[in-house]
């Protein structure tokens, strides 16, 4: 069960996740073996998501993306690198216990690399929260690892980001909504 101390350490962390979405995730993650987290920035949704699954893979190139508000100010402002290490810092007991593996690459090219990080075990939940003009590339890469009744969801099915609502109504079949913009299917 998520202790409500990491829960108000997740909201301190700048995002967009709100309380509602992150019990969410945090119910759905709740002792899974792999979650595998596209899109993961300061690190609000990852602090809930690997404080109750056993391991964490968290997939993002640190650099911001044009189309979300205000990251691209914040990378400019503060350097990809430096977020990178401050991700790090701030998740530093998680990586250190081996329970949080940070992967630095575009999401769009990190299907070969997965399978590595996933050493033939397939995925008990993907959350994909990346580049929201590319949702279809990443369900193209991460839908697959996927495995049979896990957990496939995302962020931000809402009007703001059409591309997101256009992706998942093409791509996730059946898909439902949670709290605070999430969509989410059972595979
Ligand atoms: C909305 S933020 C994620 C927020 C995070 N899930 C949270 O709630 O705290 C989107 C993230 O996607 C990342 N991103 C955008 N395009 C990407 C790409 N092609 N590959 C990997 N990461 C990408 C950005 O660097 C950013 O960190």
């Amino acid at each position: 069960m998520l202790d409500e101390a990491v829960l108000n350490r997740a909201l301190r962390v700048q995002g967009w996740m709100r309380r509602e979405g992150l019990l969410w995730l945090a119910e759905k993650a709740e002792g899974k073996d792999l979650v595998v987290e596209v899109g993961v920035w300061r690190g609000r949704t990852t602090t809930v998501l690997s404080s109750v699954a056993e391991r964490v893979l968290a997939v993002d190139t640190w650099a911001g993306a044009p189309n979300i508000d205000a990251t691209d100010k914040i990378v400019q402002r503060i350097g990809a690198d430096e977020l990178f290490s401050e991700y790090c810092f701030r998740l530093q007991t998680e990586i250190r216990l081996g329970s949080l593996v940070p992967i630095r690459i575009d999401s769009s090219k990190a299907g070969e690399i997965m399978s590595v990080y996933m050493c033939g075990q397939e995925a008990d939940m993907i959350f994909i929260d990346g580049d929201h003009d590319r949702l279809a590339a990443d369900l193209a890469v991460f839908a697959p690892l996927v495995k049979r009744g896990g957990l496939l969801c995302g962020h931000d099915y809402s009007g703001r980001f059409p591309a997101v609502m256009r992706d998942v109504e093409e791509n996730v079949p059946g898909f439902q909504l949670g709290p605070a913009a999430i969509w989410w299917k059972e595979v």
